[in-house]
């Protein structure tokens, strides 16, 4: 067993991923950048049409469980990929969703809205752009539903909790078994970060197994110093709950990739999407992987990445987006 497995294997589990997901090299990319690039494929995590949060339910649903909840609250935007796998989840097991959404009831439902009504959310929709607004509507209706006799398990953005952040911690786990697999020595991970939960779990990950490389988060919204603050003040909270340590050190965001803000096209994100599937094969979504993927194939032309390195991207999902 493990480091990792020894260190995860006090906390409740249950299996809502379909692991290990592929890991492979992406050859016509590479040849076009000239750097070796590998793809760690979490948009096939199997559930509800995948992506990086299965890999947080498979221990914030059996956390909830386990403390006899009978209801979720789950936040983010119209199009939020965190709140279609909180549906599915919440169907598959049992508990009522509630979703709390920013933007306005659309005339249509599509992309990840429509799937959060058909697996039977009960969706809320705040017409702001105010986190703030959005946070204190939510606790209203967390109150209104515990005076009515119900038990919440009320989740942040993304679902990044020391305990959703642990689904990433094994996750690191998993890379590290592609790369031995695979008789690679990886030098880069790249993937896009914006709740730090997925990027906070891979930094205790690489902690725990003292992995020599380096974990680059590239921010979809907010800026450098914020989104490093913010990885480092949840890594600090999950590496606790594992009784180890970690550093500030291993926490490498990079926010050039942003554009006009959060959801926001960039020209070399279009340009990534389209390389991605013309040349792979594989659909990324504009909001996180395609800014995400700009990132690392600007590394690669500009330098940043050395031609011999050996680099992984982790495409996290979200390309429901494409359906909106
Ligand atoms: C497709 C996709 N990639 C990456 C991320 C970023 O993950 P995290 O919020 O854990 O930083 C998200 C989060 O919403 C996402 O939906």
């Amino acid at each position: 067993m493990s480091k990792i497995d020894d260190l995860l294997k006090k906390f409740p589990k249950r299996i809502v991923s379909v692991l290990p997901t592929p890991f492979h090299r992406l050859d016509s990319i590479s040849e076009i950048v000239g750097c070796n690039i590998y793809i760690k494929r979490d948009d096939l995590t199997g559930f509800t049409f995948s992506g990086n949060k299965t890999r947080k339910f498979d221990f914030l649903i059996a956390d909830a469980l386990s403390k006899g909840y009978d209801t979720i609250i789950g936040i983010g935007a119209n199009q939020s990929n965190f709140c279609r796998i909180l549906s599915g989840v919440g169907a598959k097991y049992g508990l009522s969703v509630h979703l709390i959404l920013n933007g306005k009831k659309p005339y249509k439902f599509t992309g990840n809205l429509l799937i959060d009504h058909m697996l039977g959310a009960n969706i809320h929709h705040i017409d702001t752009t105010d986190p703030d607004v959005r946070m204190e509507e939510a606790e209203r209706i967390r109150d209104k539903l515990i005076s009515e006799g119900k038990t919440v398990y009320f989740l942040p953005p993304g679902g990044s909790t020391p305990v959703g952040a642990l689904g990433y911690v094994a996750g690191f786990a998993e890379l590290i078994n592609d790369f031995k697999k695979n008789s690679l020595k990886i030098d880069k991970i790249i993937l896009a970060s914006s709740s730090a939960g997925t990027q906070a779990g891979l930094v205790v990950g690489q902690s725990i197994t003292k992995w020599n490389g380096k974990i680059i988060g590239i921010s979809v919204d907010v800026t450098e110093v914020e989104l490093k603050k913010i990885v480092y003040e949840l890594a600090r909270e999950t590496a606790k709950s594992l009784t180890i340590d970690i550093s500030k050190d291993i926490i490498y965001v990079d926010d050039s990739y942003i554009g006009a803000g959060y959801g926001k096209r960039t020209p070399e994100c279009e340009e990534a999407v389209s390389l991605f599937a013309r040349k792979e094969g594989i659909f990324l979504d504009y909001v996180y992987t395609g800014k995400a993927a700009a990132g690392l194939l600007d590394y690669c032309r500009s330098g940043k990445i050395f031609p011999g390195e050996n680099v992984v991207f982790i495409h996290t999902g979200g390309n429901i987006e494409l359906f909106e």
